[in-house]
């Protein structure tokens, strides 16, 4: 028998994971991690996590539920404790109408999305996004052979948001991608925008994807989940995550709100690809759960007093940025260092040691763009402004 040859034609990867792309920020960590490995100091903006440790309650829930050997398979929805108090929790806080059927508890808010695209779209479908948008998005899709359409989120909301969504209609569009807060801008959609997006969807037919994963950082207005609104709730599958609110991205606990028939697709992408999340985590994400509400009053504000020291910062630079409403990111245009984004982030990292990610990693409009973190230190933050202010 001769032995397999390792060029023959069946070494190939399947079409549908050829179209999936990696993430760009992995390669920008990676160059970071070189420079700290070359003894040079970098002021880090280009991270995606809250500064904060997890919370000891929500450590000591883990521990207890250890020393409890609660270590076995879970129901592969979830527990049924912690689904309850989910319930309980979009009820009161996101006005969502969900049942504990309606829940389902994954790992974190990229298996929600993933289970949320697989269970809505077939090959050649179309999905409207707002853009700037969270790189992975566009890869969730063509996980599905689906084609992401792009809609500049300035524009929509300069020109009216129907009539540019109006624009990207085809007899192909199957659902839209809807984040607030928004990664990387950190848009927040008002209760108006929500309302016009909503019509839109049931007017249009469209099933909505909500990406919730930064509900609880809005500065200076309120959130609002699509899903709330009338006609809403049966169309939407909502991705909740607990990274950002609990700083617990790292433990990979997350949840969807959906109907039928969304569940029963959630529930199989769930079941055949992780059978579930790790039992003493779920355990622990209910204790994060049950977190009075009041500690985001104290949370919100170490991010607010860090976005302002940030925004006020780089404006001063001359890199104009507004106040961005929601999540923890700046995102300044930075075309007076660079047109292209990515050398602008290059020409940061190098000259002031400050890294970042390029803009047009989120879409083309993106581009002339950069994100900052403000999700670290108060002295991080300080010491990068004074470095870009004293070596650009
Ligand atoms: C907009 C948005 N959605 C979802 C997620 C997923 O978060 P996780 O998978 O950590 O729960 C992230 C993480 O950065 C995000 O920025």
């Amino acid at each position: 028998m001769t032995p397999t040859s390792p060029v023959s034609a069946s070494f190939r990867l399947s079409n549908r994971l050829q179209q999936v792309g990696f993430s760009d920020i992995v390669q920008i960590r990676n160059k970071v991690m070189d420079l700290r490995a070359q003894g040079k100091s970098v002021f880090q903006f280009e991270g995606g996590e809250p500064y904060l440790p997890t919370p000891q309650h929500i450590k000591d829930a883990m521990t207890r539920a250890l020393a409890e050997n609660k270590t076995r398979y879970a129901p592969s929805s979830g527990i049924m404790e912690l689904r309850m108090a989910i319930a309980r929790k979009v009820n009161e806080r996101n006005r969502i109408p969900a049942a504990v059927e309606d829940v389902l508890v994954v790992n974190g808010g990229m298996q929600g999305l993933f289970a949320g695209f697989q269970s809505v779209l077939d090959p050649g479908d179309e999905v409207l996004m707002f853009s700037p948008f969270w790189t992975p998005i566009k890869d969730l899709i063509a996980f599905c052979e689906a084609k992401p359409v792009f809609v500049s989120t300035g524009e929509a909301r300069a020109n009216g948001i129907a009539k540019t969504l109006a624009k990207h209609l085809t007899s192909r569009t199957r659902a839209l991608y809807y984040n607030s807060p928004q990664n990387p801008s950190g848009v927040v959609f008002d209760r108006t925008e929500a309302e016009t997006v909503a019509k839109f969807a049931i007017e249009h037919d469209l099933i909505v994807i909500a990406d919730e994963a930064y509900e609880d950082l809005v500065y200076d207005d309120e959130h609002v989940s699509i899903a709330s609104l009338p006609g809403m709730s049966e169309r939407t599958i909502t991705s909740f995550t607990l990274s950002k609110s609990y700083s617990m991205t790292g433990w990979r606990v997350g949840y969807v709100v959906a109907k039928e028939p969304w569940m029963t697709g959630l529930r199989k992408a769930t079941l055949y690809s992780t059978n579930g999340v790790s039992t003493p985590s779920q355990w622990a994400g209910l204790a994060a759960i049950e977190t009075p509400v009041g500690v985001f009053d104290e949370i919100r504000a170490g991010y607010k007093q860090r976005r302002d020291l940030l925004i006020n910062g780089l404006n001063s630079l001359g890199l104009h940025c507004e106040h961005p409403k929601g999540a923890f990111y700046a995102f300044p245009d930075v075309t007076s260092i660079d047109q292209d984004s990515r050398k602008a982030g290059a020409k940061l990292l190098e000259i002031a040691q400050v890294a970042t990610v390029p803009g047009v990693v989120f879409g083309d409009a993106g581009e002339g763009h950069l994100r900052f973190s403000f999700s670290t230190g108060l002295d991080v933050i300080e010491a990068g402004i004074d470095s870009m202010r004293r070596k650009l």
